[in-house]
């Protein structure tokens, strides 16, 4: 295959895991009793930020808040799209507080925060791919939100129901590998519901199929510049698949955050300008 894939530099907020921990369980990945690594935890997530910014991307922080232990995974802090931000609402009476804090920050850099009427888990399950909006429910973000979402962006909004508990948020089941008019993505069919296959089979019929093993190694936990493929290294089989498809996999491993049932896009928020 030849070398043609497109890097797109990116901006991008994340917020450093100080204060990570597992004390909740709000998802099958966490056990309340496990114990971090927070210097490993640390370690790693710089690990990422490095590569990001090595890769010519723009990396801002927001401020870790002491006893949010969550707010590592900037990623369902909001969407952000034209420079517009869609805030959050959190299903989990634990991460609620995290909304006000991220919508601080976005006012500071000159943002306007519309805040959701309806359950609202950011880019967690909102991933703008091309023409669309594709919104993730089942577990987390509810419909109410999705249509919330239409009618501010205006860019049609596609309903996938998640059925699989593992996963949970939309983004640990399918990523966008190039967001350009006519999005090149993959994903794991087994985690939605026939009827929202079916639709990602009509509108992605050329999109790479993931396997339960690449989902379950957070392979599609992962971000793509339209080049480089930030993935964790334990997504082996996905990666290789990738880069026969023309694109270069960097390896990240980010395992103390899969405890929590978050990876390297949980971290990692897009500012879409
Ligand atoms: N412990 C967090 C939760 O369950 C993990 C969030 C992962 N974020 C993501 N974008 N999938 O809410």
């Amino acid at each position: 295959m030849p070398d043609t894939r497109v890097r797109r530099r990116r901006r991008f907020l994340v917020c450093e895991p100080r204060h990570f921990a597992v004390r909740y369980a709000i998802n099958p990945w966490m056990r309340p009793d496990t114990r971090v690594d927070v210097d490993l935890a640390q370690e790693q997530w710089r690990t990422l930020i490095g590569a990001y910014r090595a890769h010519g991307h723009t990396v801002d922080t927001v401020a870790p808040v002491p006893g949010l232990p969550d707010m590592v995974f900037a990623a369902n802090s909001a969407v952000v799209v034209d420079g517009r931000v869609f805030g959050s609402l959190f299903h989990a009476a634990e991460r609620r507080a995290e909304s006000g804090h991220y919508d601080t920050w976005f006012r500071a850099a000159g943002y306007d925060v519309h805040r959701p009427e309806s359950v609202c888990e950011g880019e967690g399950d909102l991933v703008p791919a091309g023409p669309y909006v594709l919104a993730g429910t089942g577990f987390r973000t509810t419909r109410e939100a999705h249509r919330e979402v239409q009618e501010f962006f205006g860019v049609p909004v596609i309903s996938l129901t998640l059925v699989d508990p593992y996963f949970y948020h939309l983004d640990t089941a399918l990523f966008v590998l190039d967001d350009g008019p006519a999005p090149d993505l993959v994903y794991f069919p087994e985690a939605f519901t026939p009827g929202s296959r079916d639709v990602l089979a009509r509108l992605f019929p050329d999109a790479v199929l993931a396997t339960r093993e690449d989902a379950m190694t957070f392979g599609l936990n992962s971000v793509s510049d339209g080049r480089h493929v930030f993935i964790s290294p334990r997504a082996e089989a996905l990666a290789s698949r990738l880069a026969d498809r023309g694109y270069l996999p960097v390896p990240v491993d980010l395992s103390e955050f899969h405890k929590a049932g978050g990876g390297i896009k949980c971290c990692t928020q897009e500012l879409r300008s």
